[in-house]
């Protein structure tokens, strides 16, 4: 594909636990462009946060490859060049425990300048830091304890902008936050990305939140890409069980919304853990349309419309010789 950025190809995090192996990420193919928003959607467990760890290199993937601007960068960040780790930052989800407490926003903000040697004058480049993220310059001399929780979320933003980096996963950036206070920090989000020519993959469990800052949206269930579209298309033509079910669940609040509102799928269940996935489509005991094929088959993702990926049995054999996402 012309003009990515990164790509994730048959990538793979199992987890060895006393209790078994856990398998966070399985298989996953995903491709992201310059300049593009990403929304990595799925509930809690569905390996957005392990899949995120292993694009900045928390940690190395236990197979597949990460594609960074046509290199492979799937080595963990120990092995990975200065220049990448400038280029890939990542924004978690609680600032309150990725801020040092006893170092100052200034200091904070002079631990990348100084590893990564960005800007002649330190100093300027922290008001500048500050600027960008729209916080007042004294805000430099504060320590955590004196921010709130949305200016902590900004000090965190400034801190993965000062160097200057092209992308940022920013895992559930807003979801640690009041309610009152996440539109903000999406929107200072937003305008950074314009200026400074971001890309983002933006992890959240809030689908509704992608309608308006995502370009495609990608949906994950326990270790898997259930489903890929732009997002224009992704509202107006879910096609997965799953992200019916999990459209049928956003609260609607317009006309025109409830007009294109799937009707509602009352999932059949339990939800099933990592640990001990059921076999063949591991979403099977959940979905209300399951076939005897999705308990033993485990369905690949396939393009099903132009630019619309999905991994559902409903979309047998005629899909077969579509392309598969990162191609
Ligand atoms: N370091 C780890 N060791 C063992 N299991 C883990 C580890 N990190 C994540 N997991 C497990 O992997 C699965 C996916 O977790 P995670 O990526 O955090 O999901 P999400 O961010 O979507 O909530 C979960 O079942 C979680 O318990
Ligand atoms: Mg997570």
């Amino acid at each position: 594909m012309s003009n990515a950025i990164l790509s994730g190809e048959g990538l793979q995090k199992y987890f060895q636990t006393r209790r078994g192996v856990i398998k966070a990420v399985d298989s996953v193919d995903f491709v992201m462009r310059e300049g593009e928003v990403l929304g990595v959607v799925g509930e809690s467990g569905s390996g957005k946060t392990t899949l995120g760890n292993m694009i900045v290199g928390i940690y190395p993937p236990t197979a597949g490859k990460v594609i960074f601007k046509g290199g492979d960068i799937s080595q963990g960040a120990g092995h990975r060049s200065l220049e990448i780790k400038r280029e890939i930052q990542m924004v978690f989800q609680n600032p309150s425990s990725s801020l040092n407490p006893k170092r100052s926003v200034r200091q904070t903000l002079e631990v990348p300048l100084s590893v990564h040697k960005t800007a002649s004058s330190v100093g300027e480049r922290v008001s500048e830091l500050l600027s960008l993220v729209e916080l007042p310059p004294e805000y430099a001399d504060r320590y955590p304890e004196e921010l709130g929780g949305g200016e902590k979320q900004l000090v965190a933003i400034a801190r993965a902008l000062a160097t200057n980096p092209s992308l940022i996963v920013l895992d559930e950036p807003t979801s640690a936050l009041d309610v009152s206070i996440q539109a903000k920090i999406i929107g200072v989000l937003m305008r950074l990305k314009d200026r400074l020519n971001l890309s983002y993959m933006f992890i959240t469990h809030n689908l509704s939140l992608m309608r308006n800052v995502a370009d495609r949206v990608m949906i994950m269930y326990l270790g898997k890409v259930r489903e890929v579209a732009p997002t224009e298309e992704f509202f107006k033509n879910p096609i997965h069980p799953y992200t019916k079910m999990l459209l049928s669940s956003i609260p609607v609040v317009s006309d025109a919304e409830e007009a294109v509102k799937p009707e509602k799928i009352v999932s059949t269940g339990e939800i099933a853990g990592a640990l001990n996935l059921p076999p063949g489509c591991s979403f099977h005991p959940r979905c209300p349309f399951v076939m005897e094929v999705c308990k033993s088959v485990d369905p690949p993702l396939l393009e099903v419309e132009p630019e619309h990926f999905c991994n559902c049995h409903l979309y047998p054999n005629d899909y077969k010789d579509k392309k598969a996402p990162w191609q």
